[in-house]
């Protein structure tokens, strides 16, 4: 009697299973590909939850680690051209990821992008996210490969808006210990600003 029920459970999972594999290669296929990219406002920036949303069984910003963004200006010139680094560094970590937005931190315009990013070379992707008209830069997947051990680091173009305010720049970046999978990642995020006085002040 028992040997025939598993015998039952045998025969159905055998019918489903092309199913199942045919359900498993769609979803596969929909899902943004990881780790060659990672999903859109993730910076941690504005209500946006960090990579920690799925690489999340490690603390944030653990003191072993140190995540920097060199070459942000403390007072911007309207139209100029900066080249940013992000470096985040830290011991054993094998592989690494991030993403960066830059936006108005206040004012009418808070929220809004401020300036356009521009990838330089083939580590880094810039994607415009249509439904809130911001850009994400983010690394590429030989963008997750360290550039010197125990350190990642990717370079990135900002030309700065013309309009005047005080800008934020929310970065990202995970740790990874190249498992193929979300786990035993750290994650460090931090803000950046640049600020242009308006006339007068
Ligand atoms: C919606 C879930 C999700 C979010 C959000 C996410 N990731 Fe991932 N990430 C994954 C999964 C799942 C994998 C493992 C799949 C793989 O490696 O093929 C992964 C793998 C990676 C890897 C390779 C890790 C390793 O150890 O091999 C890197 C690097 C990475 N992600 C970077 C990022 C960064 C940077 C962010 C945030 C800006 C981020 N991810 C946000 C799901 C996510």
């Amino acid at each position: 009697m028992l040997s025939n029920q598993i015998g039952i459970t045998q025969i159905s999972l055998m019918r489903f299973s092309p199913l199942i594999v045919v359900l498993l290669g769609v979803v596969l296929a929909r899902a943004p590909g990881y780790p060659e990219a990672p999903p859109v406002a993730h910076t941690g920036g504005f209500g946006e939850p960090t990579c920690q949303q799925c690489h999340f069984d490690l603390p944030l910003n653990d003191p072993g680690g140190a995540l920097t963004l060199d070459g942000v200006p403390d007072d911007y010139a309207a139209g100029a051209r900066y080249l940013l680094t992000a470096q985040l560094i830290r011991p054993e970590m094998r592989r690494s990821g991030f993403q960066v937005s830059a936006r108005f931190a206040d004012g009418a315009r808070a929220g809004q992008q401020a300036g356009l990013l521009q990838p330089v070379n083939d580590h880094v992707d810039v994607v415009l996210d249509d439904a809130s008209a911001i850009q994400y830069a983010h690394h590429t997947k030989p963008g997750t490969h360290l550039a010197a051990p125990d350190t990642a680091r990717w370079t990135l173009a900002w030309t700065a808006p013309e309009a005047a305010g005080r800008i934020v720049f929310h970065l990202t970046a995970n740790a990874a210990n190249d498992d193929a999978s979300e786990f035993g990642d750290y994650v460090y995020s931090g803000t950046w600003f640049s600020s242009k006085a308006t006339r007068g002040e």
